[in-house]
């Protein structure tokens, strides 16, 4: 039924992986860069890239129900340490870039068929006893409120008519780029280490499967609207070391004491990595998607060995 893919920050890690995968299924993709000239180099040949967030936006009229818009723009939340500033950046990114569309789309009277709003598993907060799904509740700190703000910034779609699905993305295993590498490379150096009392849950989800659930949700249409984008068996910090050194032959033997991230990395340590919930794809599983990789130790087979 749809056709016509866009997507926001397409020369992201997600965003290259996702287009060309949507391109492979014959869609036709436009990519919306702030800079195409510069993201030419890293994104499939078959994306056509278009400029965004400036005084040229004619790409919005071809957008129409035949089309999809896939929004996961925004500043990386783990380049820098989280600044007054950075932090601003993180939120107006997300935020402010979703209330433009909004109006961009009102102005032109002009709709896509399926709206994609990219969130993360953030919002549920630090939870560090049992499963949480889509239905649990908001958490507390800073990435919680950035996604919840983030997931609502374009909800007013919905009063318009449009289906609308928000993707609670979790932490996602690539090769080229996001957290795996330079979770591993330590570990490579017989340096694998956990982190604070290592019990707090690590949900992630191979890269490919994150491209696989996308491709299914436009595919497949679903009355749910919000989705948890995480493989169904998420482990423990500790266990996530403990797997990768099973992979890759290499012992996890340290444990980094939490203080210590905290003076290193302040707030941005305590939420991304001494903060945790284990959760589950309730939604994702009720679509019928089948993951390609629900075991860690095969997502990290298929990522970290050479075939
Ligand atoms: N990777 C993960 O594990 C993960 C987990 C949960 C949620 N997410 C979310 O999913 C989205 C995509 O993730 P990713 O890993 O692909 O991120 P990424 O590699 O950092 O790419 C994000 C893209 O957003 C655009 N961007 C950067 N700063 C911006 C700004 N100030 N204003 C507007 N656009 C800006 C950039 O595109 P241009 O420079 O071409 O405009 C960039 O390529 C992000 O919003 C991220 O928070 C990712």
């Amino acid at each position: 039924m749809y056709r016509k893919v866009f997507i926001s920050g397409v020369s992201g890690f997600i965003g290259r992986t996702l287009g060309s995968y949507l391109c492979n299924r014959n869609y036709t993709v436009y990519g919306l860069s702030r800079d195409p000239q510069k993201t030419s180099d890293e994104t499939d040949k078959r994306i056509q890239l278009l400029p965004w967030l400036g005084d040229d936006e004619n790409w919005i009229h071809d957008i129409d129900q035949s089309s999809v818009f896939i929004h996961l723009a925004g500043s990386n939340i783990s380049t820098h340490r989280w600044s007054d500033r950075i932090k601003n950046q993180i939120r107006s990114s997300r935020v402010l870039t979703g209330k433009y569309l909004v109006q961009l789309f009102k102005q032109n009277n002009k709709y896509p068929g399926l709206f994609l709003q990219a969130s993360a598993i953030g919002y549920y907060g630090n939870v560090s006893e049992g499963l949480v799904d889509e239905s649990s509740p908001k958490g507390a700190g800073f990435l919680a409120d950035t996604s919840s703000e983030w997931e609502n910034s374009t909800k007013e779609l919905e009063n318009a008519g449009i289906k609308r699905h928000v993707l609670r993305i979790g932490m996602v295993l690539g090769r080229d780029g996001g957290a795996l590498p330079k979770l591993v490379l330590p570990q490579k150096y017989f340096l694998g280490a956990y982190f604070g009392s290592g019990s707090q849950g690590i949900s992630w989800i191979h890269l490919n499967d994150l491209a696989g659930v996308i491709g299914h949700l436009i595919e497949n249409e679903s009355e749910l609207s919000i989705f948890n984008l995480t493989a169904p068996k998420p482990v423990s910090n500790k266990n996530f070391c403990k797997i990768v050194g099973k992979v890759i032959k290499r012992p996890c033997l340290f444990k980094l004491p939490a203080k210590i991230l905290e003076i290193i990395l302040g707030e941005m340590g305590r939420e991304l990595i001494l903060n945790g919930a284990f959760v589950h794809p309730q939604a994702v599983l009720k679509t019928g998607y089948e993951f390609k990789y629900p075991e860690l130790y095969d997502a990290l087979s298929n990522l970290l060995l050479k075939s």
